[in-house]
């Protein structure tokens, strides 16, 4: 009998974990550029976490959570964001207290949401994500967003788009709230059960509804943007003038509510345009969240953050044809004739491991002929070939494929001459 992996979550093997290696490496080199510094938190937290960080009447508190009880009886959840995670341990490390602010932390990990699997969405997936507390300037949204930006262009990404709204301060929300109860309740018959219960609850979620999406009464619905105070105003324009100065193109769309209870003031999305990128478009998301602190149990403290996931980024890359690695090549394999040669083989291989090289040998006890055969399907750029006689007098053969050249040298100064021949390989 064999296992299936779980739905909705992936192998990733030799070949694919490369581009992961890639894009990771990018994340840590963005976010020192911008002066992030990396979190890593728990990937299970106390369930009621999620309920009040994410809110209560959101599909991935009320559906999508993998919820359990540990034997001690405590309900945990496995993370199905980040930012309740970071916000959670801003309160109890107090970074609010930090000399440095605002704190500027970055994550990368697993998440799990129990949603219906498609191509980009799955149950565990992996978001690379900056959260960014203490600082309710604009120009910190804007850094923010332009992180998320130059870290896709500079993967090679293209035809994005920038979608940016504003939720509002507390009470421009207000505001709007009502005029949205106000708007849907002479329909609210008409509309999908959870609806029903959002127009109490959150009427702002109606309008990220997918069963309601094309009820007449959502095209004329109230937009936040008629509803946003002087405030608030002032501050959606200085974001999107720091945008225009940074030279990132954006679209202001007021239908942008976003999936998670915790935004206020910004929110936006970044979505790749163009043909054969499936049902799903949007590649990150994210906003500012000024009550999450508080409502954690911290002090008043704004916030603003995004996150992405790499398999979304993953698809783009390849809808768009963008090639991320060529193969690292195998610099060394080592072939052995004879039992002495074979039993120097680990020790020797150690030393080129230690000293750099990308080396490997055979483990099946093929015979010359299958080595070298190996050492040709891996590409291999050099082939150094010991006998028990060369070995005898601390020799060995360097075998420089492309150029078919062969060479005694002295075992002493191996990793020299490798070096050197590796060099001349790459000049030519
Ligand atoms: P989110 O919009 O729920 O926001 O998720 C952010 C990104 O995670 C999405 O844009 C998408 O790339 C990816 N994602 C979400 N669900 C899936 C899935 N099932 N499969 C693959 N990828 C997925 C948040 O999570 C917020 N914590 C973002 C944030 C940070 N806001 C402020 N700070």
């Amino acid at each position: 009998m064999g296992f299936n992996i779980p739905r909705g979550t992936q192998d990733i093997l030799p070949g694919e974990a490369e581009k992961w290696q890639l894009i990771e490496a990018k994340a840590h080199d963005i976010c020192r550029r911008f002066n992030y510094k990396e979190i890593r938190t728990p990937v299970f937290e106390q369930t009621e976490l999620f309920a009040r960080g994410v809110g209560d009447t959101t599909d991935i508190v009320q559906k999508e959570m993998y919820t359990f009880n540990d034997r001690g009886g405590r309900s945990l959840t496995l993370r199905p964001e980040g930012t309740a995670s970071v916000v959670r341990s801003f309160v109890g490390e107090k970074m609010h207290g930090w000399v440095e602010q605002p704190v500027k932390l970055y994550y990368t990990g697993p998440m799990f949401r129990y949603e219906r699997p498609q191509s980009g969405r799955m149950r565990q997936f992996v978001q690379f994500g900056v959260e960014a507390l203490g600082s309710a300037d604009p120009a910190v949204d804007a850094e923010v967003i332009a992180l998320a930006m130059t870290f896709y262009e500079e993967l090679g990404l293209e035809k994005l788009k920038l979608v940016i709204n504003s939720l509002g301060d507390k009470d421009s929300r207000e505001a709007h709230r009502r005029a949205l109860t106000a708007h849907f309740e002479p329909v609210q018959d008409e509309l999908c059960e959870d609806c029903r219960t959002r127009l109490h609850q959150n009427p702002l979620r109606i309008l990220d509804c997918k069963v309601d999406k094309n009820h007449a009464r959502m095209k004329d619905a109230p937009s936040i943007l008629d509803y946003l105070n002087e405030e608030s105003q002032a501050y959606f324009a200085d974001v999107q003038r720091y945008l225009d100065e940074m030279g990132i193109g954006y679209t202001v769309d007021e239908t942008l509510v976003r999936g998670l209870d915790y935004y206020n003031n910004t929110a936006f999305e970044i979505m790749m345009e163009g043909e054969g990128f499936g049902a799903i478009t949007t590649l990150a998301g994210g906003g500012r969240y000024n009550g999450l602190v508080e409502e954690i149990g911290g002090p008043e403290t704004p916030g603003i953050g995004f996150a992405l996931s790499i398999e979304r980024l993953l698809m783009a890359l390849e809808t768009q044809g963008v090639e991320l690695i060529e193969d690292t090549p195998l610099e060394v394999y080592l072939v052995t004739m004879g039992e002495e040669a074979a039993r120097r083989a680990p020790s020797l291989l150690q030393e080129l491991r230690r000293a750099g090289f990308t080396a490997d040998t055979d483990y099946l006890g093929r015979k010359m002929k299958g080595q070298m055969k190996a050492a040709d399907r891996q590409g291999a750029e050099v082939v150094l070939l010991l006998g028990d006689n060369e070995l005898a007098e601390n020799n060995i053969n360097v075998k420089d494929m492309k150029t078919g050249e062969q060479q005694l040298a002295d075992l002493s100064s191996l990793t020299e001459t490798l070096r050197r021949t590796l060099t001349t390989k790459g000049e030519s």
